[in-house]
C-alpha cells in the first residue's frame, strides 16, 4: 500500500469512527473485556466436596455420568439428556428420561462456577444436584439402596480407592429410599439409623464423584473472545473481525437493550434468578420458579448445612444468606449462560421459544408476567436492531 492510500484508509476509518457507529468508547471496551472468556477466574475449590479435584474421583464420576446402569430401568444415564456432543443438553423443549419432565435440560459448560443448580436453584452444590435426577421418577428413577448395591458390585474397588471402605450392605434392602415408592419408603424407614446413614454416605459420594467430573466441562473459546482479545490489544482482528451488524448487536447488548445487566461476566450470567415474563406452557402443572425452591433447598439433607458436607460450615454463606421470600422470587429462573446458545434451541426453562428471533422479540415486547412482576421493560427494537442482536449472539457460538 502506498503512503497515500494508507493515509486515505486511515482517514476513512476515522470518519466511520467519528460517526460513533463502529468505534467503542472506553466504557464499552471495559465491558467487552469483562465478557471475554479470558476474564473467567479459575474454578474455586469446593471445600464441601473434598474429592472435587481428585482425578480418580472425576474419572469414576465420568463413568457414572455415562452409565445407564445408574437408573431404575437400566436405560437412562445423565448423558441421555446431557449429551456430550450437544453442549451437554438434548435440543428438546422438555427433557425425557424414564418419564417426561416439565423443564428443559440445562447445558453444563462452566456450571461449576455457579452457587445454585436447576432452573430454580433448588440445590446448593453440584454434588447435591447430581443426586436428584438419580431418584427422580421421571429421570433416572432409581433409589439410593439400589445404587449402593450397584456401586459395590460394579465399581467397588474404584470406589474404595477414593472414598475408603464401603459399608456392609448385606442387610440393606435391594430397594429403599425416603423419596421412593411407598414400598421403598417403608423399607427405608425400617432400616436402623446407622445403616441408613451409611447408604446416604455412599449416595453422597456418588454425587461428589460426578461433580468432580462436571468441574472439567468448560465453555470453549469463541469468535467473540478472539474479537475481544484483538480489541483489547489494538491489533486489527483478521478473520475474527465483526461485521457492522455484529458490532451494532454487541453495542445494543451492552447498551440500550440492557442485556448485560443479567447476562454479565465471561459466562454471560449473573448466576441469579429473575422474572423475565416468559409465559408458562399450557397444560403443564404450575411452575413458580425460585419462590418454591427455597423450602426445597432448606429441606435437602445433602445441603451445605447437612451431615454429608466436607470442610467447614463457613463455606455455606450462600445458603445462610439466601433470599427466602419476596415478590421478586415468583416465576424467577436462573439466568442461563449465553455461550453456545445460538446452536442449541429451544430456549427458556420449558423450551417456550424455538429460535433466537423469538427470544429477542420477547425482550423487545416485554409482556407482563402471568404471576409476579417481570424485570424487563419494552425495548421497542427495530427489525434491524433485533436482527443485529441475534447476529451478535451467534458470535458466542462460533
Ligand atoms: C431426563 C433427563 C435428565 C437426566 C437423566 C439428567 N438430567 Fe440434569 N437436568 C435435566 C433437566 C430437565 C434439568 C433442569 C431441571 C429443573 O430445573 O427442574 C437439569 C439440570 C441439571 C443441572 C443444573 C445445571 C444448572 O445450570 O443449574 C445439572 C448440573 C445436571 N442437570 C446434571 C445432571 C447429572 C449429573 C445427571 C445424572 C446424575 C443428570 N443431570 C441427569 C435433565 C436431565
Ligand atoms: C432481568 C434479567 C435479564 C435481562 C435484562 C435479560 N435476560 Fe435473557 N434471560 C434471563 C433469564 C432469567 C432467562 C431464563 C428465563 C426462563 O427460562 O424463564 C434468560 C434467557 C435468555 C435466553 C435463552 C437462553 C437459554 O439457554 O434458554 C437468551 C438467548 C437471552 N436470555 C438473551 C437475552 C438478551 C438478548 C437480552 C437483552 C435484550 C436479555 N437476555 C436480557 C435474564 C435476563
Amino acid at each position: 500500500m502506498s503512503r497515500l492510500s494508507r493515509l486515505l484508509a486511515l482517514l476513512a476509518m476515522a470518519v466511520l469512527a467519528g460517526c460513533g457507529k463502529l468505534a467503542f468508547s472506553d466504557a464499552e471496551k471495559n465491558t467487552i473485556a469483562s465478557l471475554a472468556l479470558s476474564a473467567l477466574p479459575p474454578l474455586k475449590t469446593d471445600t464441601t466436596n473434598r474429592y472435587a479435584d481428585v482425578p480418580a474421583a472425576a474419572a469414576l464420576g465420568s463413568t457414572l455420568f455415562f452409565d445407564t446402569g445408574m437408573s431404575g430401568d437400566g436405560l437412562v444415564s445423565c448423558s441421555t439428556c446431557h449429551k456430550i456432543d450437544r453442549q451437554f443438553q438434548d435440543d428438546l423443549p422438555r427433557a425425557v428420561g424414564v418419564g417426561r419432565t416439565n423443564r428443559r435440560t440445562m447445558p453444563l459448560a462452566g456450571v461449576a462456577h455457579d452457587p445454585w443448580f436447576f432452573w430454580d436453584g433448588r440445590r446448593d452444590s453440584l454434588w447435591a444436584q447430581a443426586l436428584a435426577p438419580l431418584e427422580n421418577p421421571l429421570e433416572q428413577a432409581g433409589n439410593r439402596a439400589a445404587y449402593a448395591h450397584y456401586i459395590k458390585a460394579r465399581f467397588g474397588e474404584r470406589y474404595e480407592r477414593i472414598f475408603g471402605p464401603l459399608p456392609d450392605l448385606s442387610d440393606v434392602p435391594a430397594n429403599a429410599s425416603p423419596l421412593g415408592s411407598d414400598v421403598q419408603k417403608a423399607a427405608w424407614n425400617a432400616m436402623p439409623a446407622a445403616q441408613a446413614e451409611a447408604v446416604n454416605r455412599v449416595f453422597a459420594n456418588i454425587g461428589k464423584a460426578i461433580a468432580a467430573f462436571e468441574r472439567s466441562i468448560a465453555p470453549p473459546r469463541t469468535r467473540f473472545d478472539r474479537f475481544a482479545a484483538a480489541l483489547a490489544t489494538g491489533i486489527q482482528p483478521g478473520d475474527d473481525a465483526f461485521s457492522p451488524e455484529e458490532i451494532l448487536g454487541l453495542k445494543l447488548f451492552i447498551g440500550k437493550a440492557n442485556c448485560v445487566t443479567c447476562h454479565t461476566g465471561p459466562r454471560f450470567t449473573d448466576s441469579g434468578f429473575h422474572n423475565t415474563g416468559v409465559p408458562p406452557v399450557a397444560n403443564l402443572p404450575p411452575d413458580r420458579g425460585r419462590v418454591d425452591a427455597v423450602a426445597q433447598v432448606e429441606a435437602d439433607p445433602f445441603n451445605c448445612f447437612g451431615a454429608f458436607r466436607d470442610g467447614e460450615a463457613s463455606a455455606c454463606g450462600e445458603l445462610r444468606f439466601m433470599v427466602k421470600s419476596g415478590p421478586e422470587l415468583v416465576r424467577a429462573y436462573k439466568t442461563p449462560s449465553l455461550r453456545g446458545a445460538a446452536t442449541r434451541a429451544p430456549y427458556m426453562h420449558a423450551g417456550q421459544f424455538s429460535s433466537l428471533d423469538e427470544v429477542v422479540a420477547h425482550y423487545s415486547k416485554a409482556p407482563a408476567s402471568v404471576e409476579g412482576t417481570s424485570e424487563v421493560h419494552p425495548l421497542q427494537l427495530s427489525d434491524r436492531e433485533r436482527a443485529a442482536l441475534v447476529a451478535f449472539l451467534k458470535t458466542l457460538a462460533e
